[in-house]
């Protein structure tokens, strides 16, 4: 067990890193990050920070000298990197979770050998061949590296398949099927490392351009619905023996059907909620779990919705905050992130609301106020 006093590193300094950040000091934990910059959303808030790739061993040795554990920020560390670190100090999730996860391919196939209900789906050398088995329209994405839907081709119906396909620069890739899905789901569960279990309230999300809009928890999902979908996401982190916070994104057909769309086996963006609707927010969980503490209350105290800032919000400066802020109900977070790109993910805004419909329709009256002319 790693008690309040003993360093936590973070392979990566985005803003999942900076609140998981925040939330070990706040219990007295240190933090040493390692990321390209030693400006960037967490070294902002740790101890101390490597410069470096992720790819760069020699520094993610450097960070795992520093430290009791070693953590993710992001799932795009390389596993073989991982494999050197785990014979210098713990890694919480471990290198074979990351190996399962960071290949779609792979991630697929092990979801395929649980059991668990995905799309169709095909392994994307040949393009026509693998439409050939799940159809048209299809998604097309990267194997590797791939968020906020970056990395994604659509193939509709009518489409040169080829053409579409060489945008991906012949990058290994997966195809699948497009679900005509009724809501999109995730659970946020953490395991710890005796195997115990603490899970969220499920949340319902809405995507805009393929990047996370809101979040609304708890979802508005049936008790069978719940039930089958939280048996998923247990399933999942048995199976892998994570260590940690670890989300499921899941669709939901018109009849109910749950199928998985991906595992992150870090806390997650439609798990931001958690921080000020329930008793122990996802990043403390975290640190919990791959601290060895006993797991928190994931009890929710309130309902909430979660609106993401994007950059397209900083068009003309800074937005108008007065909009936020003036809200007894909204929590305001921004990352720190110094340039504000469009599809950039900034910040976001927690609305603590038992109504979560009017929580949304307050969620997108701000981002309207937000919204540059
Ligand atoms: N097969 C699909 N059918 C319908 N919609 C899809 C499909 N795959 C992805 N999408 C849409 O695109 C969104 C992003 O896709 P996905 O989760 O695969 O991408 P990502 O780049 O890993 O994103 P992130 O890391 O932000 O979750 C999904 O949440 C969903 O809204
Ligand atoms: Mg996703």
């Amino acid at each position: 067990m790693i008690l309040p006093g003993g360093t936590v590193g973070v392979l990566g300094g985005g803003q999942l890193g900076r609140m998981m950040a925040l939330a070990a000091r706040r219990m007295g934990y240190r933090i040493v990050v390692l990321d390209p910059s030693a400006s960037c959303p967490t070294a902002q808030v740790s101890d101390d920070v490597v410069v470096g790739a992720l790819t760069d061993v020699e520094a993610a040795k450097q960070l795992a000298k520093k430290v009791d554990v070693i953590t993710l920020d992001t799932e795009h560390v390389p596993a073989d990197v991982l494999d050197q670190l785990e014979a210098i100090t713990p890694v919480r999730p471990a290198a074979s979770v990351l190996r399962t996860i960071q290949d779609r391919q792979t991630q697929k196939q092990f979801l395929d050998k649980l059991g668990m209900p995905q799309a169709k789906w095909a392994p994307c050398e040949d393009v026509d061949k693998a439409l050939g088995v799940v159809g048209r329209p299809a998604i097309v994405k990267v194997r590797r590296a791939g968020y906020d839907g970056k990395g994604q081709i659509r193939i509709e119906p009518g489409a040169d398949a080829k053409a579409e396909f060489a945008k991906l620069k012949g990058e290994p890739a997966v195809a699948e099927a497009l679900v005509p899905f009724a809501r999109e789901i995730s659970v946020i569960l953490a395991r710890g490392m005796r195997g115990e279990i603490a899970i969220y309230p499920l949340a319902e999300n809405v995507h805009r351009r393929h990047i996370l809009h809101t979040t609304r928890a708890p979802a508005p999902i049936s008790a069978q619905g719940k039930k089958r979908a939280e048996e998923i996401g247990l399933t999942v982190a048995e199976a892998l023996g994570h260590v940690g916070v670890i989300a499921v994104e899941m669709f939901e057909l018109p009849d109910g059907t749950l199928l998985v769309n991906e595992i992150a086996p870090r806390t997650h963006n439609s798990g931001h909620y958690t921080y000020g609707a329930c008793a122990t927010t996802q990043f403390e969980q975290h640190v919990r779990a791959v601290c060895g503490l006993p797991l928190g209350d994931p009890r929710a105290l309130t309902g909430a919705v979660m609106v993401n800032l994007i950059g397209d919000l900083w068009r003309d400066g800074a937005p108008p905050w007065r909009a936020v802020l003036e809200r007894p109900e909204a929590r305001l977070h921004l990352y720190g992130k110094d340039a504000p790109a469009p599809g950039r993910k900034m910040g976001h805004v927690v609305l603590l609301d038992d109504d979560t419909d009017r929580a949304l329709a307050t969620a997108e009256q701000m981002i309207t106020a937000l919204t540059p002319p």
